[in-house]
């Protein structure tokens, strides 16, 4: 695991003014936002935000071409946001860039990325200063911004998390990837023994989603689904865990099912097709409460055109959704017990269930006598309003508001 160091900051974030960009790039989709910051502790006077996917074929593109969409997404969002309010010509717009893969961090608003995770694949980015490659596209598109800072979406959402509530420590993301962020006293991190950061408290950015340990209760479905992903031998823990993955290993065992008896009819070979079920289906299928099974009926015929779909069938399939999604949801706990010293929040995942198992299993894991003490707060948009507070806490105006 990598250690990334985000110096002071999440301390001072709590007095500044004014308002803010960030953009949150890291998984299916990505999110430019502005903030409006009151001055003190838990004081957004507004946000606003817009979401746009991430077309598939910049996934695989080259950087310039990724950076370009985003830049002119930025750019289209800022101009209709500043549209009839003044002219922010005074100074720079500041963005807080939450970037949310494996980044050698280099300083509060650089860092190289170290590989890819999550399905992206563009060679030419690999081993190069991101927020560098995002200013050259913002120049390309006449905006005048700059990034101020650089974080994980971990960090984002630890940073809001403590703006919100000075006792929370630690943030976990469970979303397209998975990931944890605590709060650790500098002078306890070896990488800061020898550098001038000795006081006050740094976020630890774990990227617990590449923990690998044989002990893992790895299936065959798991091994299969990791040596036909674009990053195999990688991301172990997260391939078991996070969105982008679950609904795919479901997808593999009703694959195998249909292939080895005849209880969903004849193949269907919608069912090859790797990542047809998305994050969002299997919870609808999971969580679907109408006593005839409507929304898992709707998904096997329209989606994954499977013509047996009898009461019974249908029945299977939401238990296969309810093991895939326990066991994902038990190692996350596991995860964060292991880690545990004092409380933890700021996770993200509108998948009741998930939720529901994650308790579950802290309370199991720990007892409920300990587990009672383990707020878990749930998140929204944290990633990029952290950048965004982040930014603020670091800009080049921001020294000025921190009282
Ligand atoms: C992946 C990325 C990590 C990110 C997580 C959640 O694991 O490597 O940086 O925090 O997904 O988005």
């Amino acid at each position: 695991m990598d250690i990334h160091l985000i110096s002071h900051l999440v301390v001072f974030v709590m007095s500044e003014i004014g308002t803010y960009y960030a953009l949150d790039f890291g998984g299916t989709n990505f999110r430019v936002l502005r903030v409006q910051l009151g001055g003190r502790r838990s004081s957004i006077l507004s946000q606003d935000v817009e979401q746009r996917p991430i077309p598939q074929h910049l996934m695989t593109s080259t950087s310039e071409d990724l950076f370009d969409f985003i830049a002119s997404t930025l750019k289209q969002f800022v101009e209709k946001e500043e549209n009839g309010s003044e002219p922010s010509s005074v100074r720079t717009r500041e963005l807080g860039l939450t970037f949310s893969f494996p980044v050698r961090q280099l300083s509060i608003h650089s860092g190289i990325l170290i590989k890819w995770t999550k399905g992206f694949a563009i060679e030419d980015m690999v081993g190069k200063e991101v927020v560098g490659l995002l200013e050259a596209a913002l120049v390309r598109s006449g905006l005048d911004m700059r990034a101020a800072v650089l974080v994980n979406d971990a960090v984002g959402t630890l940073a809001l998390g403590h703006y919100d509530d000075a006792d929370t420590v630690a943030a976990v993301i469970i979303g397209t990837g998975t990931n944890a962020c605590y709060l650790e006293r500098a002078d306890a991190i070896i990488k800061c023994q020898g550098h001038l950061i000795t006081s006050g408290c740094m976020a630890v950015n774990m990227e617990w989603g590449n923990f690998w340990s044989s002990h893992l209760p790895r299936t065959s479905y798991d091994i299969d689904l990791d040596l036909e992903s674009p990053n195999p031998n990688d991301q172990g823990f997260e391939k078991m865990i996070s969105g982008i993955y679950l609904g795919d290993i479901v997808r593999r065992v009703i694959l195998r099912m249909s292939q080895e008896s005849d209880i969903f009819g004849p193949v269907s070979s919608r069912l090859s097709v790797p990542f047809i079920l998305q994050a969002p289906l299997l919870a609808a299928m999971h969580e679907d409460d109408s006593p005839e099974l409507k929304e898992v009926d709707k998904i096997l015929k329209e989606t994954l055109e499977i013509s047996e779909v009898s009461l019974k069938v249908r029945k299977l399939v939401v238990r296969i959704c309810d093991v895939v999604t326990r066991r994902a949801a038990r190692l996350a706990a596991a995860g964060i017990a292991g880690n545990l010293e004092e409380d933890w929040t700021g996770w993200k995942w509108r998948y009741m269930m998930f939720r529901e198992y994650l308790h579950e299993a802290l309370n199991e894991i720990l007892g409920e006598d300990v587990a009672q003490h383990v707020i878990l707060k749930v998140t929204e948009d944290g990633s990029g309003i952290g950048g965004a507070l982040l930014a603020a806490a670091n800009s080049s105006s921001g020294v000025d508001n921190v009282q």
